[in-house]
């Protein structure tokens, strides 16, 4: 029996990561099936592209996908402002800045990790973030990167930004290395630091820290919780979706009943439908639901019938219907 978080729980309690490329708005709507009250985050946006580009591509956020929050990535902090301004009329839940994607790209924009080394331009970025946002404005981002990466830089770090009026700060709990690793290796190759995370917590009580990285389990979330404000889960929601379900009934929600996969693939139906009749293809909706089935009879059925079919020219929703009577025909008991 899991103990139950509810009725405590702050709105960050439980988070899914920004993830490039993977939580989108159709990721974001299926996330949301499962779980009412899980925080999800956009993929990272940057302010130039607010500040030049189509904002309402960029900015789309449905109200069926709240709460959500905004992440932006950026290091000037007029274009961030601007950009706050901008999200302001999308009813975005917060706005989080990046300071700890540590990509080549993002480096050469002189944002992400490499903004960890300059705590008084991010302590300015959120100062004027905050004075243009209608929400709250967070940060996220790691223990330390490269050689900065003792607990006394990553206390002063924190105390810059928080005078600057931030009160969210969520730790990926590991450092970043700038030079040499991929953005894959550094999200597995610098060793997971928890206990750092947790002493922050004790080192700064009245802020809110939420810690991230490498968690995949139920227990995992409630051992962290009792030293932390909230858990933010990344790879793990991504390719076991279905743990947010489990999250939702044992942990947040028990008023919910925990959802059958069949019950969530069929409620996001309608969705599809739609999406599919505004000339989404289908493919950029079923890409997020290859591991839903993870782990039951009929998962690598269920997972090649999407790949192979749904990406073909005028697919429509039968494909999802056929690889769910894959699934059913595997397995008599799927939950
Ligand atoms: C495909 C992918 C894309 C990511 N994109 C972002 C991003 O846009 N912004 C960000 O702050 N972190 C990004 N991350 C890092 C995650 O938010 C998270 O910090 C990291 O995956 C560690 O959490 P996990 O071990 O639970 O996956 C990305 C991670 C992945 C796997």
């Amino acid at each position: 029996m899991k103990t139950m978080i509810h009725p405590n729980s702050t709105k960050r309690t439980i988070s899914v990561a920004p993830m490039m490329d993977w939580t989108d708005r159709h990721c974001r709507h299926f996330h949301r099936l499962m779980s009412d009250s899980i925080l999800l985050y956009t993929e990272m946006v940057t302010s130039a592209a607010i500040v030049l580009g189509n904002k309402h591509i960029l900015l789309q956020n449905e109200p069926a996908e709240q709460p959500v929050a905004l992440q932006l990535g950026g290091s000037d902090p007029e274009q961030l402002a601007a950009a706050c301004e901008v999200a302001n009329g999308f009813h975005y839940d917060e706005v989080n800045l990046n300071v700890g994607c540590p990509s080549d790209r993002v480096q050469s924009g002189a944002f992400g990790a490499c903004l960890m080394a300059k705590p008084q331009l991010v302590a300015e970025c959120i100062d004027r973030m905050r004075q243009n946002s209608a929400v709250e404005v967070t940060v996220k981002t790691r223990i330390g990167i490269d050689d900065l990466d003792s607990y006394e830089f990553l206390c002063d770090f924190i105390a810059q930004v928080s005078a600057a009026g931030c009160r969210s700060f969520t730790l990926h709990a590991r450092k970043a290395w700038l030079q040499g690793l991929s953005p894959k290796q550094n999200r597995e190759v610098p060793e997971l630091d928890y206990e750092r995370v947790y002493r922050l917590k004790r080192d700064f009580p009245q802020l809110e820290i939420i810690i991230n990285g490498g968690v995949t389990t139920l227990d995992q979330i409630e051992q962290h919780l009792q030293f932390v404000d909230g858990v933010m889960i990344g790879r793990a929601a991504y390719q076991k979706p279905y743990l947010l379900a489990e999250i939702e009934h044992h942990l947040l929600n028990p008023d919910k009943p925990l959802l059958t996969r069949m019950q969530i693939i069929e409620s996001f139906f309608p969705y599809m439908e739609q999406q599919l009749s505004q000339g989404v293809k289908l493919s950029t909706m079923t890409r997020h639901l290859l591991g839903l089935f993870q782990g039951c009879y009929g998962a690598k059925l269920w997972r090649r019938h999407l790949s192979q079919q749904a990406f073909r020219e005028g697919a429509g929703i039968e494909i999802v219907q056929q690889a769910l009577t894959l699934v059913r025909g595997s397995y008599t008991h799927v939950t």
